[in-house]
């Protein structure tokens, strides 16, 4: 199935290392990141959910629950917990989905054939707290992701949401953003951004990160 951005993201049950995660429920009000891994006793992989499990604050401060997926069973799931938290030291704190029957990798399209027909690549889902998919991004097996990236789209989407704003290239937390073309009210526009706004052109207009 594809799942483009805006659609639902689709539910299921599955077993985790922390107990039967019935998706939509266990998201609750939260934004969700379900992301995937090729298979257990990788070596990117070990080191991309060494480094989620550091990220515990990060992810928590911005109402984010995480989710992993991996093909192989919750056994093989446990002996390789043992070992990222020995290698990357520190604790895997979040479920890791034993998708052996591939339910939440082929829901999802995580299986690229022409990439390799039994492996997942890399793919992360982020969905917001109504259960819409709000970003997708696909990698390699073998390049390991950037979560920093990760966090910088979940703060440029929770900015949007809450303010009416976009982000430019290469945005960062705390530089300037831009104003969404379709507020054009300038009323509204001064109650909405106090700090004020450049007029660059009528369509680019920049202002300070509102909730900085
Ligand atoms: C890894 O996670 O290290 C990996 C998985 C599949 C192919 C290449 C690397």
């Amino acid at each position: 199935m594809t799942l483009r951005l805006g659609d639902i993201a689709p539910d299921f049950t599955q077993q985790s290392t922390q107990g039967e995660i019935a998706f939509h429920a266990w998201t609750g009000d939260s934004w969700a990141i379900l992301y995937s891994h090729p298979r257990d006793f990788t070596p990117v992989c070990t080191t991309e959910l060494g480094y989620t499990a550091k990220l515990a604050d990060a992810f928590a401060q911005r109402n984010v629950k995480v989710l992993a997926v991996s093909v192989d069973d919750l056994e093989s799931h446990q002996r390789w917990v043992g070992d990222i938290n020995e290698t990357q030291n520190t604790t895997v704190n979040f479920p890791i989905l034993a998708d052996s029957d591939r339910k939440v990798a082929d829901l999802y399209d995580m299986i690229h054939p022409n990439a390799n027909t039994t492996l997942t690549v890399r793919s992360v889902f982020i969905i917001d707290p109504a259960k819409k998919i709000r970003a997708t991004i696909t990698y390699p097996a073998s390049t390991g992701r950037n979560f920093e990236e990760i966090l910088r789209v979940i703060d440029s989407l929770q900015l949007t949401d809450g303010y009416s704003v976009a982000t430019p290239v290469n945005w960062e937390d705390g530089d300037d953003v831009i104003i969404v073309p379709s507020l054009q009210d300038p009323e509204e526009l001064k109650k909405r951004f106090p700090k004020g706004y450049t007029t660059i052109k009528p369509y680019l207009r920049i202002t300070p990160q509102p909730n900085r």
